[in-house]
């Protein structure tokens, strides 16, 4: 009996898939403590230092809560139309503060009506949030809100390229959004317009049940739908769409597909298990429907699963299944874009994010290998190993390749009907290098998106990638592969873009201008795609920040740009070495480094503050006792303690005064970054101090306050005597309006005053 118990829970073991992800997470962490920490972001900005480095402008609106999540970027206007409540900004791709325009397109007084007596929030749903913007032709964009629960689309006339938009919505261009745009605010929602057809991944109805995959719009001579089938809820089973794109597959047009990103709901038939899976899928663009079974249905839709996963040993690997983000990261061949994407797990236990990486040809092979086979609903997909019809189901028609197939309604009934059961590739793809590009476990926020810069450094090129969290913060990270084929991934800064913590809703990046554009609940920011001079003053600071945007040009470090034939900027992204790089290395010990003056008091505790400004380097704190001492490292110890934001002394001895250097060690270079020489004051002082306190009872504590008021006035450079003068002449007044005030008022009350700086 216990037996069997012991051999069922171990089975238990084998198949939870929280208990695979334990598994998996123990194998992760236990060699790999060293990766976790080189992936600490090199710098760290906030929202403020942003702001003073002068590389992030914020367009808020004039509301709170506008859902900035629709961006479209004009790149040859120089303009980016902003889709939020209500309301369509045109702004400056330069300045986003600069000469605002909008549009103001609230929904129709009855749908909002209709939308709030159906018990929908009044202000999160019952307005009309835009969730399309495209390029429709040279004069007009196509646009698409949520209207109220009631989804309307209508053109924008922006006028020829080469004058000021007009940018007015076409009141008379006023149709039904339903099946182009989703009804509810927040739904995942995909769409991409090319060839004057509107590709679109949405809900069909009001309580978001159906989920389809929609052309519209186009040509009026085939102005019907084509949608995926209904009626076979493994077509799609509540898809969250994420992106869409045209791609063509050959030189023969007739081959251009749309593919589509998505994740969905899978039911294993024999335990009824539900689990997330994420999806590529795709359509040819001349797919025209069928004839009987799929007439205005796909004839040509496949999907295959989209693998994110960590390779664990013993083969337990962890997944990340749901696909939050997809960016294509074009490159010279227009039929092989990178396919970049961001998962999160499933599991609310186990917190990870990842980011992987595929190939088209990947994708390709997929979708020409085996079809998935389901025998009935109660059983599973296995390989199809059967005959597989001619023309295989998913190639598009093309006269090309056979005169007779000119069209999907040329397809014979035995190719339609194939297609209408097969439309799940039985292998899945897997991600380049078969993991990921990049990780996050155990951080206390998810990955929700990104954007790939492909940037030219000194030594090769590299995909910078932009990754936006749900706390409002971008990751700026490059995947460096080494001479081994290992890669390494360096995180070069984590930046506060927003003010308050919402999450990154969509992220847009302009080459052109050199920014990144990010939207969320709360504002649009546009954020310079580099800071180089934030990196520090030397050549070895600009060589260890590994940038590929940046470089030692001899006198800062700047923006690199390959096309400048300039001898002596200096980078080493691959290495980060200094040594190969700078010649200022000499930084020596010797070096004067500005020294601060501090005062501590015997017996108790001071503090040594040195920060460094890159997270990845190591202090070592270094101490000269008196000018004829040798100097000689800090070791730490239960009075003597190292934190990260300096050195601690509990119980401050004589024998401690001395000149404290703060040295910071990053790969091969080191340098001083702090110097501050600690002065102790000796008890004694201090028991005299009380003494006359004692005596003096009139005065309360006064002649504590005055002596510590005196070490501020040692310690602190910026505190003068004139300073001092004028606290003492306002405390002298207070005390004489209003016996005894507290001791903090005073001290508070000294900071303002120092701030007002009156001089009586
Ligand atoms: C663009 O499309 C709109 C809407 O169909 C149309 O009115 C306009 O004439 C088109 N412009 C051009 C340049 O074709
Ligand atoms: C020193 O520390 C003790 C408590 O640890 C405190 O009561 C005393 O006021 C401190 N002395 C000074 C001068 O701040």
């Amino acid at each position: 009996m216990k037996q069997t118990a012991r051999a069922r829970s171990w089975m238990a073991l084998h198949i939870c898939h929280i208990c695979h992800i334990w598994i998996s997470l123990l194998l992760l962490a236990a060699p790999s403590t060293q990766t976790w920490r080189q992936s600490l972001p090199r710098l760290k900005l906030s929202h403020k230092d942003l702001l003073t480095s002068n590389s992030c402008i914020s367009f808020l609106g004039s509301a709170e809560g506008f859902d900035f999540q629709t961006l479209l970027i004009e790149e040859e206007r120089g303009k980016l139309l902003l889709g939020a409540k209500d309301h369509i900004f045109l702004l400056n791709l330069d300045d986003l503060n600069k000469n605002i325009r909008k549009i103001h397109w609230p929904g129709s007084k009855e749908t909002v009506d209709m939308c709030r007596l159906t018990g929908k929030h009044p202000f999160r749903d019952c307005a009309n949030f835009i969730r399309v913007l495209h390029i429709y032709n040279d004069t007009h964009v196509y646009a698409c809100g949520t209207g109220a629960f009631h989804p309307v689309c209508a053109f924008i006339r922006m006028g020829p390229q080469a004058e000021e938009p007009v940018f007015q919505l076409e009141v008379n261009s006023l149709e039904s959004g339903r099946l182009k745009c989703p009804f509810d605010p927040l739904q995942p929602f995909a769409s991409v317009l090319t060839g004057e057809h509107l590709y679109a991944g949405t809900v069909s109805d009001f309580h978001g049940r159906d989920t389809v995959f929609t052309r519209s719009l186009g040509p009026s001579t085939h102005q019907n739908y084509i949608r995926t089938d209904l009626s076979e809820h493994y077509w799609l089973n509540e898809a969250k769409f994420i992106a869409a794109a045209p791609i063509a597959d050959t030189f023969n047009p007739d081959d251009d597909k749309i593919y589509f990103f998505f994740r969905e709901a899978t039911e294993d038939s024999h335990t009824s298990d539900r689990t997330i899976v994420s999806r590529v899928a795709r359509v040819c663009k001349n797919d025209a429907g069928g004839q009987r079974s799929l007439i205005n249905k796909w004839t040509t839709f496949l999907k295959a699963r989209l693998v994110c996963s960590i390779p664990g040993h013993d083969g337990v690997d962890t997944y990340f299944d749901e696909l939050q983000d997809v960016f294509l990261l074009q490159t010279r061949d227009p039929r092989n874009p990178i396919v970049y994407g961001v998962f999160t797990t499933t599991s609310s236990i186990f917190k990870g994010s990842a980011v992987c990486s595929y190939s088209m040809a990947d994708i390709r092979a997929v979708f020409n290998g085996p079809y998935a086979h389901k025998e009935g609903p109660d059983h599973r997909w296995v390989e199809y190993n059967g005959k597989t019809p001619y023309p295989r189901p998913g190639t598009c028609p093309s006269k090309t390749y056979d005169p007779l197939i000119k069209s999907t309604k040329d397809f014979p009934d035995e190719v339609v009907s194939f297609a209408r059961y097969h439309p799940l590739m039985y292998k899945a793809v897997h991600p380049l290098s078969n993991k990921p590009v990049f990780t996050r476990i155990n951080v206390d926020y998810r990955l929700s998106q990104v954007v790939v810069d492909q940037v030219t450094a000194e030594d090769g090129q590299y995909q910078v990638m932009f990754i936006g969290t749900d706390v409002g913060t971008v990751l700026k990270v490059v995947s460096v592969t080494k001479e081994n084929w290992e890669t390494e991934e360096v995180v070069l800064e984590e930046l506060q873009v927003f003010k308050g913590h919402s999450p990154i809703l969509n992220m847009e990046l302009s080459s052109k201008q050199q920014q990144l554009y990010v939207g969320s609940r709360d504002g649009l920011a546009q954020l310079s795609l580099h800071r180089c001079d934030t990196y520090g003053q030397v050549c070895a600071e600009c060589c260890l920040a590994r940038d590929p945007y940046c470089a030692w040009d001899g006198t800062a470090c700047s923006r690199y740009l390959p096309a400048s034939k300039r001898r002596s900027r200096r980078q080493d992204v691959k290495h980060g070495d200094p040594v190969t790089q700078c010649w200022d290395l000499e930084d020596s010990m010797n070096k004067e480094s500005e020294e601060k003056l501090l005062f501590g008091i015997e017996s108790n505790s001071t503090f040594l503050e040195c920060i460094p400004k890159s997270q990845q380097a190591s202090i070592r704190w270094f101490v000269q006792r008196s000018v004829d001492d040798i100097r000689e490292e800090v070791r730490g110890d239960e009075r003597l303690i190292r934190t990260d934001q300096g050195l601690l002394i509990r119980s401050v001895e004589r024998q401690d005064a001395g000149v404290y250097l703060c040295r910071a060690e990053e790969q091969s270079f080191s340098h001083t970054i702090g110097r501050l020489r600690l002065k102790v004051i000796d008890n004694e002082q201090i028991d005299s101090g009380q003494r006359e306190e004692s005596r003096a009872r009139d005065f309360g504590h006064e002649s504590r306050i005055r002596y510590k008021d005196y070490v501020q006035l040692l310690t602190s450079g910026s505190f003068t005597v004139d300073d001092y003068c004028e606290q003492l002449w306002h405390r002298e007044k207070r005390r004489q309006r209003n016996r005894g005030p507290g001791k903090w008022k005073h001290v508070q009350e000294a900071k303002k005053s120092r701030n007002r700086r009156h001089h009586r």
